[in-house]
């Protein structure tokens, strides 16, 4: 099978395009660098069943002619980040509606099975504000902030994306299938875009403070990486998925402060744990969910299984690979230069 995997040199992206290759199937990577990196795919320059194509969603033609011949689609290319959605507001959600519609013209004209990656913000405040709601399912409702707070703009691009994905299912046919990311965290993701554990962890590993924003008491529910690309494999490869909604997380919300500590201990750090305000974090009236946890009956009764990997082997990897950056950035180690040419066509 020929997959194509837009945003393909990301965080997820690239650990997919690591579990769709061991299985024997090829991959073809098409990714603006933006957010991702040719860092995070280095190791597969050489792979022989391995592409890469640097390009814009946006840009329909360039887009086309990378899914040309490939059977199957993951549209993981995004404006993601709270703190890049909030700086430019424009590009996030140009990117995430246009993107998307690209994505879903060319599954159309192929008839291209297709995963959309959608998030948990589509839920909003949803916990906070309906009465007797204790977990985010798939068919409940949603609640977001108004439209002058830019970090709900986030969120209603990733349900534009959804609403456009059950459309192109229910009105043409297309296989499509919606996948709303809670949390993924894992080796390579980068803490600059505002992302909570790789952000920890190079603050502890650093002898840093680690910045907590807010209270500290606001809970998430961390997946490990390598448990969510399984997920989007197994419901790929599920035909019921198919037209339908599904999150991909675990049900065991672990507070900020929580993570804080954990993240100090398992790094063997004393480092501070220190509260900044969201207004100084985001500026004035930023708003946040308190609670975030997903209901994962729907995941496990189409697919048969869930993430269950925990938050300890979550840490311990994304510790080792810090540590392992850091050695590598060292004065002393050897700067190795690769370009997006090093990379084998598919
Ligand atoms: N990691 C999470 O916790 C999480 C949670 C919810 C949803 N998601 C969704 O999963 C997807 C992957 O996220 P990620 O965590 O791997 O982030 P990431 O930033 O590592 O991956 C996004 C990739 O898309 C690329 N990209 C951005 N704009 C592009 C454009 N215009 N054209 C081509 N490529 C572009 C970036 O360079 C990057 O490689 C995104 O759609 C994101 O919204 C992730």
């Amino acid at each position: 099978m020929r997959y194509l995997i837009t945003g393909g040199a990301g965080f997820i992206g690239s650990h997919l395009a690591d579990h769709l290759l061991a299985q024997g199937h090829h991959v073809h990577a098409f990714d603006n660098l933006s957010t991702g990196s040719l860092d995070t795919i280095a190791h597969l320059a050489d792979h022989e069943r391995f592409a890469l194509t640097v390009g814009d969603v946006c840009d329909k033609p360039a887009l086309e002619e990378t899914a040309d011949g490939c059977d199957r689609i993951v549209h993981l290319a995004a404006a993601v980040g709270v703190k890049r959605i909030l700086e430019h507001p424009v590009e996030t959600i140009t990117t995430n509606v246009r993107g998307t519609e690209h994505v879903l013209e060319i599954a159309h004209a192929h008839m291209l099975p297709t995963l959309v990656a959608s998030t948990s913000e589509v839920y909003g405040k949803a916990l906070e504000t309906v009465d007797d709601l204790d977990t985010l399912a798939e068919e409940g409702p949603w609640v977001l902030g108004a439209t002058s707070k830019r970090r709900w703009a986030y969120a209603c691009t990733k349900a534009m994306d959804e609403f456009l994905g059950l459309a192109y299912a229910s009105e043409y046919n297309v296989p499509v299938i919606a996948a709303r990311f809670f949390n993924t965290v894992g080796p390579r993701q980068t803490g600059q875009y505002g992302m909570v554990v790789p952000s920890f962890v190079k603050q502890a590993l650093a002898g840093e403070s680690i910045t907590v924003y807010g209270d500290g008491r606001q809970t998430r529910c961390f997946t490990h990486v390598l448990d969510a690309v399984e997920v989007v494999d197994a419901l790929m490869n599920t035909e019921a998925a198919y037209g339908d909604v599904f999150n991909i997380g675990q049900p065991n919300p672990v507070s900020i402060n929580t993570l804080a500590e954990r993240v100090r201990e398992m790094t063997g750090t004393d480092v501070p744990i220190e509260h900044v305000p969201y207004e100084e974090a985001y500026g004035e009236g930023f708003e946040d969910m308190r609670r975030r946890t997903p209901d994962m009956t729907k995941l496990e009764q189409t697919i048969g299984t869930r993430p269950e990997r925990a938050l300890e082997t979550i840490l311990n990897d994304v510790i080792a690979h810090a540590r392992e950056k850091r050695q590598r950035s060292s004065p002393q180690a050897p700067v190795a230069s690769l370009t997006a040419d090093a990379f084998n066509a598919a």
